[in-house]
């Protein structure tokens, strides 16, 4: 199964056979984007068309196989940036014409958890992340445990999702009510003066601030929006990162008006600890009232070196398996896209036939 991503700024190619990663590739056009400090819809796309055809190759090449060896397509059709998705699904169409290979449309917020479905290493693969996939891979030949759980973060969204079945029975059990996860670390990055994306230089600047030294709030924690076991509220397994973001605005508000320092760094670990925390508390508590024993962790901001341990701490004390996939399947890639493509053609999905729009805001 090839996969093809091309949902926001990265291009990727991906080959994946069964539940097994042969190869994966991926370009950026981040570099394009940093001084205008955010992702330029345009630029993403042209940049996609440049990078296509180079991506496929050395994917093809990775993985030791030629176009005739690839057996399906897989592409993301949605959700992400309109133009950018335009650019994979025509290559995909293209590629499934000229080749008589059937094309499957694939979810880009599903194949963040089908990942984890990945088992293994296959010679001849190379790239960062993908070494240590046996030992954090859901595995097992792509069987899903019976309750899993998937706590899906990025840059447009944060959810905890319930998983019957990949191919068809995903349900959400919270979401975010404003900004995503990412979202809220790209806007206090830039108020912090840190650059875009915020994710990666807070996770690298937090390292170095006292958590402690400052307390921001945990959105939608009161009584009110929780409630009880019995008596759920209304936003039990919910987030909210906005008024979070107001805050740590308030904070450097406060540290100018004094004329003092913006101790960035604090900052950076205080907010960063507010977040994790309250993502992660929710996250296990929806696990534990819905019977949920194993947990995987998806998205860009699964990159996060204090989630991924936060998780890991909390999951193991409440008796959740953790699977956490290498930090190169967290954010975006075309391997994500080929592994869920591959769960669909086990599953015996019918093919999507080309016809099909790409759309920006699929649910
Ligand atoms: O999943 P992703 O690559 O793209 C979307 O589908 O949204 O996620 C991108 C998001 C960005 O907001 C970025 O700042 C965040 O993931 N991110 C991180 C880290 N690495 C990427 N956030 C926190 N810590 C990180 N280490
Ligand atoms: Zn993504």
């Amino acid at each position: 199964m090839l996969g093809i991503e091309s949902s926001c700024d990265e291009t990727g190619v991906g080959i994946v056979r069964g539940t097994t990663l042969l190869s994966n590739t991926v370009s950026s056009s981040m570099d394009e984007h940093v001084r205008f400090g955010g992702v330029i819809p345009e630029i993403a796309s042209r940049a996609h068309l440049d990078a296509f055809v180079p991506t496929l190759q050395q994917a093809l090449h990775e993985a030791r196989v030629t176009l005739e060896d690839i057996d399906a397509i897989a592409v993301t059709s949605g959700p992400g940036l309109a133009g950018a998705l335009m650019v994979g699904v025509c290559a995909a169409k293209a590629l499934s014409v000229a080749t008589d290979k059937p094309l499957y449309a694939i979810n880009h917020l599903v194949a963040h958890v089908g990942v984890g479905l990945l088992d293994g290493r296959a010679e001849g693969t190379s790239g960062p992340g993908t070494a240590d996939l046996n030992a954090s891979g859901l595995g097992a030949g792509g069987r899903l445990p019976e309750d899993l759980g998937a706590l899906l973060v990025s840059g447009g969204h944060t959810e905890i999702l319930r998983i019957r079945s990949i191919t068809d029975d995903v349900e959400m059990l919270g979401s975010t009510i404003d900004d995503a996860a990412g979202e809220a670390y790209d806007k206090v990055a830039r108020l912090l003066g840190l650059g875009y994306p915020g994710g990666p230089a807070i996770d690298k600047l937090a390292k170095q601030g006292n958590v402690k030294a400052i307390r921001f709030p945990r959105g939608l924690t009161q009584p009110k929006y929780m409630g009880s076991v019995e008596q759920p509220g209304p936003h039990r397994y919910d987030w909210s990162f906005s008024g979070l973001k107001t805050a740590v605005a308030r904070c450097v508000e406060q540290f100018e008006a004094r004329g003092e320092d913006v101790p960035v760094a604090d900052i950076a670990a205080a907010f960063q600890e507010a977040v994790v925390d309250v993502i992660t508390s929710k996250a296990v508590l929806a696990c534990k009232e819905n019977g949920i024993t194993d947990l995987l962790l998806g998205g860009g901001v699964a990159a996060n070196s204090r989630l991924r341990e936060l998780t890991g701490q909390r999951c193991s004390s409440a008796g959740i398996t953790l699977h956490v996939p290498p930090l190169a399947l967290c954010t975006d890639n075309g391997a994500m896209v080929a592994a869920l493509g591959s769960q669909l053609i086990m599953a015996g999905v019918e093919p999507s036939g080309i016809s099909f729009a790409p759309d920006s805001s699929l649910p």
